[in-house]
Formats: C-alpha cells, structure tokens, sequence
C-alpha cells in the first residue's frame, strides 16, 4: 500500500488553527475538531455513532469491550489480516480461532461457518487491501447463529459491499487511519455501530478518564475501568480534511483499478463486489507461487506476493502461535480458567488454503496520482510479463 496518498497544505493549515487556538487535548467545550470529526464520519457512513480513537488496533479493543466479549468466548479472525486483529481479541481477554480465506482475499464464509461453536460470540471479517468481504453471507450466518459481528476495515475507509459501507453492515466497524491507510493522520482510528449500548461502553473504554467527562451524568452504564484510547485534536484536524479527500482518493483509485480489470479480466483475482473494492490493489490470480513470483519479478511490473507481507500472514504470528497473549502470565488469556477447552492450538499449517492462494496471488498497488501513461506503460508490463 502507498503511504500518504493526498496530504499537504489544508493539513498543515488544519493543524495551525488547532495549535494556534492552545486546545490540542479533546475533551473539554464540545465541537471541537475530534467531536466534529466524529459526527462527519458517522454522517459520511450513515451511522449512529462514531468513536474516534487513536489506532484502529484501540478501535477494535474498545468495540469488543462493548460487545461484552471477555473470557470464555472465541471469536473467529481470518488467517489473513494484520496481527492487530488476533491482538484485539486477546486484549479483552478472549481467544481468536482462525478461519480460512477465499481467493476474495477476505473470510470465506463457508470455513466460517465450519469453525463457528457455541463458544464464538463474535466474528470480525477483515477488507484487506479494501477488498470487501462477503457481508450478506457473514450477517446472515450471525442471524442464524447469533454471534456479533465487529467489522475490520481499517484497510478499507470509505469502501462499500452491495451499495453500503465496509464497517456498517456489522453490528460494529472500525477504521485505521495510520501512514499506510487511505485516510491518514500518522495514526487515528474510529469504531461506529448503529447500537447504543456498544457505543456507550466503547466511550467507557477509551477514556480512564470517562467518570470526569461533561458526559458522564448522561452515561446509562455505570463507568467501569477503561483505559487511554484517545485522539487529539491534532488527529481530528487532520482527518477532517482528509475526510474531503476522500472521495476523490477513490474515484482515481477506482477508475485505475478499473482499467486494469477490464484489461486482465479473468487473470484477476475473483471480487465479492469490485464496485465497492476501495481500488487500492489490483489482484492476479496465479496457478502456482513459481508463475506467481516470475511475474511479479518481471521488468515494470512491480508486484509483490501477499505471503511475503510477513505480519499480514499467521504463519508469522509467532507471540499468537507460541500463546503468549499478555506482558504478565497471569494476564495470558491462554491460560485463563474460563478458556481452558476453548480452541487454541495453532499450527503453521492450520490454514493451507489461504497459504496456497497468498502464494499463488501477486499485488500491485495503486497509485490514484499515476497519469494515464503511467498506467498504460504498468499495463503494457503486465501484458508483457503475462505474454512471457
Ligand atoms: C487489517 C488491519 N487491522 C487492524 C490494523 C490496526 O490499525 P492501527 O495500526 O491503526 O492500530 C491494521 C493496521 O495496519 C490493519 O491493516
């Protein structure tokens, strides 16, 4: 992925007015910029609420907590997604138990359901690279078997499944904003649901501070202990005018993945839904890693593999894989009483499927500034690389 796609004057200009004005902390007079940030994000999806907080990482933390997801629970991640996912789960003190992908590069839905037991409370299908999962079949599957859904599309901000935004077919979603996301703010994240009750605890949560806040008297929940999720007004400036970049960040990203499709057609990787795909990465579908690896290896075609992206991979995770879920043993969630029987054996080879399609798939990312010369040379190696 590219890092900063759009950054420069609006920012550093967004970024003045808050130093200027001496209010960097969020909390204090209302409508400050996290606040107002907060309601155009809500407002842009077509949700409820917004939290924004200051990692997607925190986001998901501060959403599982408000699923009440604690010990005793699975909750089933993809084998494919950043470590951050699988951290999450154990931050709450749960067990994550993987699931295969499809050739989507997302969830496949049918292992899912093969995995689901009574013990998973909550699933999280990730957009990986804005790639949007199979939402309609994950809701579905929640309806059938009552498990929540927290969505990760912090690769996927501004993204969309069926007409309808990645991270609000859930019962919650959450967003990145770091360096490598499409919107960015060095870091930054945000959790939205539609769902009071997991929106009032993920307040809770994201905030140690949460029973001194003008807020409080208004809380329905009594306050438990949170912790320190918190943006700053810095972050909230800055998204804001990101937030006007966005549509235009994909538009381009769209158009160029577009032509790539319609010139590679069946090469490309399969899509639940390419009119909502963020545009971010053009996939090629492979037989094999060896062809995989010579085309991405051929001149001006600048692919890379997904099984070389090292902590995107599970065979990689190896904090998860040796079970060394927290700083401090009897914090592990591994060894906790209310976990013992749940599933968490990890092997190298307990995915093979999603190891076979990240080794047989090569990424090529977008830049939504190429000029339309810089996308037919890319094009033209791609052709060449294939003709080969
Ligand atoms: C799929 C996925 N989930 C979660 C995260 C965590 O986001 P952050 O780095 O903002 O905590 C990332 C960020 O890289 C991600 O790509």
């Amino acid at each position: 992925m590219i890092k900063l796609y759009r950054i420069g004057r609006e920012e550093v200009e967004a970024v003045a007015r808050v130093i200027n004005g001496k209010k960097l902390f969020r909390v204090g007079s209302p409508y400050q910029e996290v606040d107002k940030f907060e309601r155009e994000w809500a407002q842009h999806l077509g949700v409820k609420y917004a939290l924004c907080v200051n990692g997607g990482t925190t986001a998901l933390i501060a959403g599982l907590a408000g699923m009440r997801i604690g010990p005793g629970d699975e909750v089933i991640i993809p084998s494919y997604t950043f470590m951050a996912t699988a951290i999450a789960v154990l931050a709450v003190g749960a067990i994550p138990v993987l699931a295969e992908i499809d050739g989507t590069m997302t969830i496949d839905p049918e292992d899912l359901e093969r995995k689901l037991t009574p013990e998973t409370k909550a699933v999280i299908p990730v957009h990986m690279c804005g790639f949007p999962a199979n939402m309609e079949a994950i809701m579905e599957l929640s309806r059938k078997y009552g498990f929540k859904v927290i969505e990760d599309a912090c690769q996927a901000d501004g993204g969309s499944f069926r007409g309808k935004h990645t991270g609000t077919w859930g019962h919650a979603g959450v967003f990145s904003f770091n360096d490598f996301k499409i919107m960015a703010a060095g870091e930054g994240g945000a959790l939205v649901t539609n769902d009071y009750d997991i929106y009032e605890r993920a307040l809770i949560y994201h905030d140690g501070g949460a029973a001194f806040r003008p807020y409080a008297g208004e809380l329905k929940a009594p306050v438990f202990v949170g912790s320190q999720f918190r943006a700053s007004e810095i972050t909230g400036a800055i998204l804001r005018v990101q937030l006007k970049r966005l549509p235009g960040i994909l538009e381009d990203l769209r158009a160029i993945k577009k032509e790539f499709v319609a010139h590679f057609k069946d090469q490309m990787i399969p899509s639940n839904d390419l009119a909502g795909d963020c545009g971010t990465t053009v996939g090629f579908s492979f037989a094999n890693e060896e062809e995989a690896r010579n085309f991405a290896a051929s001149p001006g075609v600048g692919g890379r593999l997904p099984i070389d992206s090292g902590k995107h991979v599970y065979i990689n995770w190896e904090p998860i894989l040796q079970r060394r879920g927290a700083h401090h043993e009897a914090l592990n969630p591994y060894r906790f009483a209310e976990n013992q029987g749940l599933r968490m054996n990890y092997s190298k080879d307990m995915c093979p499927r999603t190891l076979e399609i990240l080794r047989s798939t090569v990424y090529i990312g977008i830049n939504p500034d190429w000029t339309e010369e810089e996308i037919k040379t890319r094009i033209e190696s791609c052709q060449r690389a294939l003709d080969t």
